[in-house]
């Protein structure tokens, strides 16, 4: 199953507090944030294309790391991660794409392989996590509801789709100007396509607070 990466690391990491991108936070081995969630994708012969998405005060360290390595072509984000993906999306060559967070570093390859197997058959599917804890609908400060737990994911990256799929997605919600806060949700709007669920794990959290640095 060949596909692209459109691999989004186009923020600022502003809750990380650091005085840089999070990104290019170094964890083990001296290797950052970036280098190991590009690495998994570029160990992948299937994967045929990274698009890395950067901010724009970011473009000279992105162009010096990264530029020359084959298959990885640079991009300038956007505002917001649905406008990076959705500038990532037009440069997109192969027929299935893997939107994924930099931030998240410790996605494994048997996952990437789990998302493959169900790209076979089907047109999206992500990465999810039952959630851990009981999630309660709230309005106005009292509580609404409280959906059955079995029924409650964390939805991760990688999410994948077929790439004609997506790519009408992105231009409907750019004309609606209408904001998700995942890319799957945009199927979920705007078409019938049923969205598989493949179970991730709680190492591949995204790194957004200073808390998630590992020691
Ligand atoms: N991202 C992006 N373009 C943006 C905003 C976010 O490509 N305009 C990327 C980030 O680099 C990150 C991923 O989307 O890998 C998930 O976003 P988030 O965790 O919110 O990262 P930041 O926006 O960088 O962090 P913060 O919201 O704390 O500023
Ligand atoms: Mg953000």
């Amino acid at each position: 199953m060949n596909y692209s990466v459109c691999l989004l690391a186009a923020g600022k990491g502003t809750r990380m507090k650091l005085p840089y991108n999070k990104v290019f936070h170094r964890l083990k081995k001296n290797k950052t944030v970036l280098d190991m969630s590009l690495s998994i994708f570029l160990r992948d012969s299937e994967c045929k294309q990274v698009v890395l998405m950067y901010a724009k005060e970011d473009e000279s360290y992105m162009i010096e790391r990264y530029s020359k390595i084959h298959r990885v072509e640079l991009h300038e984000g956007g505002m917001t991660r649905q406008e990076s993906a959705g500038i990532g999306l037009h440069f997109v060559n192969q027929d299935y794409v893997m939107i994924h967070d930099a931030a998240r570093p410790f996605v494994t390859k048997e996952q990437i392989d789990s998302l493959k197997v169900a790209l076979e058959t089907e047109d999206a599917c992500l990465l999810m996590i039952p959630s851990v804890d009981t999630i309660k609908i709230v309005k106005d400060g009292y509580v609404e509801t409280t959906p059955l737990r079995q029924h409650v994911y964390n939805a991760q990256t990688p999410q994948c789709f077929k790439t004609s799929l997506i790519k009408k997605c992105y231009e409907k919600s750019l004309l609606e100007g209408r904001q998700a806060t995942d890319d799957a949700q945009l199927v979920e709007w705007y078409t019938d396509v049923p969205i598989k669920v493949v179970l991730g794990d709680l190492n591949n959290k995204k790194i957004t607070l200073p808390q998630d640095i590992p020691a």
